[in-house]
C-alpha cells in the first residue's frame, strides 16, 4: 500500500465536511452512480434509498479513516456484505461508484481542483480495494 500523506487524508477529510453540509451531496452521488449502469439500478431497486443516503454518510467516512490509518474491521465488516456471499457487487462497479463520487464531489464542494480529486482517488483507494477484493 502506497504511504499517504497526512496533508492529502487532511485536504479529503475537510473536502468531505464541505460536501456533507448540503444533504444533496448523497441524493447526487445516487443519480449520478444509478445513471451509470442498468445493472447498478437493479441492484438497487428494493432498497430504501433515504436510509442508504444516511449509511453511506458513514461508509465514506470509514474509507477516509481507513487511509489515516484506524483499524479496517468496518471496512472488512462491508467487505462481507458486499461480497458474493451478500448482495454480490460485480468488483467492475467500484470503478463506476468511485467515477460517480468524484463527480459529486466536483459539482458539491467550491474548492474541488483536479489535485483535490486526485487526493480523493488516492486516499479512497485502500478501502475500495479492501472491500472490493473481498468478494
Ligand atoms: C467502496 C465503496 C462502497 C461503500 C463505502 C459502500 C457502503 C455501503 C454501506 C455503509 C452500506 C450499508 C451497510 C451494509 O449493508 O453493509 C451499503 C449497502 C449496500 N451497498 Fe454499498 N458501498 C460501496 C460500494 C457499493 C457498490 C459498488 C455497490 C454496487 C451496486 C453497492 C451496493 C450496495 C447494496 C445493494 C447495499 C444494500 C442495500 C439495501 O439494503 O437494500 N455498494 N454499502
Amino acid at each position: 500500500m502506497h504511504p499517504l500523506s497526512s496533508s492529502d487524508t487532511d485536504a479529503v477529510f475537510q473536502s468531505y465536511g464541505r460536501c456533507c453540509r448540503n444533504e444533496a451531496f448523497f441524493a447526487d452521488f445516487y443519480d449520478l452512480f444509478m445513471a451509470k449502469s442498468a445493472e447498478v439500478r437493479q441492484v438497487f431497486r428494493n432498497t430504501d434509498m433515504p436510509e442508504q443516503r444516511r449509511l453511506l454518510r458513514a461508509g465514506i467516512m470509514w474509507l477516509i479513516l481507513y487511509a489515516r490509518g484506524a483499524s479496517g474491521n468496518k471496512l472488512r465488516d462491508l467487505g462481507r456484505t458486499h461480497s458474493r456471499h451478500g448482495y454480490d457487487i460485480n468488483p467492475s462497479w467500484y470503478g463506476l461508484w468511485v467515477d460517480a463520487l468524484m463527480e459529486a464531489v466536483a459539482r458539491h464542494d467550491v474548492h474541488h481542483s483536479p489535485q483535490l480529486l486526485t487526493q480523493w482517488r488516492q486516499v479512497l483507494s485502500p478501502g475500495i480495494d479492501l472491500i472490493r477484493d473481498a468478494h
